[in-house]
C-alpha cells in the first residue's frame, strides 16, 4: 500500500495568503494542515509516499517535508506542470504508484479519525474504490454521490449545477490500481480537467467493486477562509490541553485548555481556551478569547482578539476587536486612534494595516 498526497494548486480561494505560502502548509493551531496527513498516513503504516507538487508549490512543500523521515516515511516528489485535475495527478504519479494499491489524500483536507481502520476494510473487502462522504450545506462546491437503498453508491457527478444530493465526495480516496484504466477512459471535464469523480463513475460502468461510506466524524476542506477558520476550531477543540509553560504575570488570568509556549510572555492578558499560542510571542494588555490561534514570534499589545488565526511575527496594537480573521505572516494591524469597531480581516503575509 502506497500513499498519494497531492499538493499542487494555486489556492486562489485562500488569496491572498497563498500567494506566499501553499495552502497546504497554512497552520492549524499552528501545524501545516500537511503535518496532519502525514501523522494519518504514519499511523496507518504506510511508508511509501508520494507528494504531488505544482511549480508553484514545490520548493515549499519540500523544505518542509524534506524526506519524510519525521513521519518514518520515504517520500518521492512528482512535478505536476499544470493542474489539469485529480485523475490528471494519479497519471502522472504512474511510475511512482506502478501496481499498488494507494490512498489518495488531499493535501488540504482533514477528517477526524484518521484513515488506519479504513484501509483495513478497503482491503478486507478486496474493493477497487473505497471513497468517502459527508452531508454538506453547499453541495455545489463538491463532488457529490448518489446512494441506492442499500446504501450502495450509484452515480457519482462533480460541482453539479443542481446537486442530486447533499453527499460530498470527501478529499480522502483508497484505489486498486484498477484506476488507471478508468482514468485512460474518460475526457476532461467543462472546467478542462481530468476528474477523479469522474473515473470512479467509470469504474463503476466497468463493474468494479466501488464501496462508499459516510462519514460520522468531522471533515473539514481547509481551502477556503470560512473552512480554514472552521478547521482552527475543530482542531482546537479536538486536541487543544491546558498546558501553560511560558511566562504569565500575577494580573493576567487563563480560563480553560490554553496551551503556551514556553517562551511566549503573558502580560497583564485575559486568555480564555481553547487557545494556541506559539513560540516566543508575547501578548500585554489584551483579551485573547476561544477559538484562536497565534503563531510563533507574534506580539499582540492593547487588543481583543477571537476566533482568528494570526499567524508568525505578526503585529497587532490597539485593535478594539478582532474576530473571525485570518492574518499572513509578519503581518502589521495597527489602530493608532483606537477606533472601536469589531474587524474581519484575510491579510497576506507582510501586509500593513492601519486602521
Ligand atoms: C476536489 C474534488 C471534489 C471533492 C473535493 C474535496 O475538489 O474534485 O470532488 O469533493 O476535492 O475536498 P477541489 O477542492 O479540487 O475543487
Amino acid at each position: 500500500m502506497k500513499a498519494l498526497v497531492l499538493s499542487g494548486g494555486k489556492g486562489t480561494r485562500l488569496r491572498p495568503l497563498t500567494h506566499t505560502m501553499p495552502k497546504q502548509l497554512v497552520p492549524v493551531a499552528n501545524q501545516p494542515i500537511l503535518a496532519y496527513v502525514f501523522r494519518h498516513i504514519q499511523d496507518a503504516g504506510i511508508k511509501d509516499v508520494g507528494v504531488v507538487v505544482s511549480p508553484e508549490t514545490q520548493k515549499d512543500v519540500r523544505r518542509f517535508l524534506g524526506k519524510g523521515s519525521r513521519w518514518r516515511a520515504r517520500i518521492t516528489y512528482i512535478l505536476q506542470q499544470e493542474p489539469l485535475g485529480l485523475a490528471h495527478a494519479v497519471k502522472t504519479a504512474r511510475p511512482f504508484l506502478g501496481k499498488s494499491s494507494f490512498v489518495m489524500y488531499l493535501g488540504d483536507n482533514l477528517l477526524a479519525q484518521g484513515i488506519k481502520e479504513f484501509m483495513e476494510a478497503f482491503h478486507s473487502e478486496d474493493l477497487d474504490a473505497l471513497i468517502f462522504l459527508k452531508e454538506v450545506e453547499n453541495p455545489r462546491a463538491f463532488g457529490v454521490a448518489v446512494l441506492n437503498k442499500k446504501g450502495r453508491v450509484t452515480k457519482l457527478v462533480e460541482k453539479p449545477k443542481t446537486p442530486p444530493s447533499n453527499l460530498a465526495l470527501v478529499g480522502v480516496y483508497f484505489f486498486s490500481p484498477a484506476i488507471h484504466e478508468a482514468i485512460d477512459r474518460i475526457k476532461p471535464s467543462a472546467r478542462g480537467e481530468l476528474e477523479i469523480t469522474d473515473a470512479i463513475q467509470e469504474l463503476m460502468r466497468l463493474g468494479k467493486s466501488v464501496r462508499g461510506r459516510i462519514l460520522e466524524d468531522w471533515w473539514l476542506d481547509t481551502g477556503k477562509k470560512d473552512d480554514f477558520l472552521a478547521a482552527n476550531t475543530i482542531v482546537l477543540d479536538n486536541y487543544t490541553k491546558r498546558d501553560i509553560q511560558g511566562k504569565v504575570d500575577r494580573k493576567s488570568s487563563v480560563t480553560g485548555r490554553v496551551q503556551i509556549d514556553k517562551t511566549a510572555k503573558i502580560v497583564n492578558s485575559r486568555l480564555r481556551g481553547p487557545i494556541v499560542i506559539g513560540k516566543k510571542c508575547e501578548i500585554v494588555n489584551s483579551f485573547i478569547g476561544p477559538h484562536t490561534t497565534i503563531g510563533h514570534g507574534t506580539r499582540i499589545i492593547d487588543s481583543a482578539i477571537e476566533h482568528s488565526v494570526i499567524l508568525d511575527n505578526c503585529y497587532i496594537e490597539n485593535i478594539a476587536r478582532l474576530e473571525d480573521s485570518l492574518i499572513g505572516r509578519e503581518a502589521r494591524v495597527v489602530d493608532p486612534k483606537n477606533h472601536s469597531r469589531a474587524l474581519r480581516l484575510l491579510i497576506g503575509d507582510n501586509n500593513v494595516v492601519e486602521v
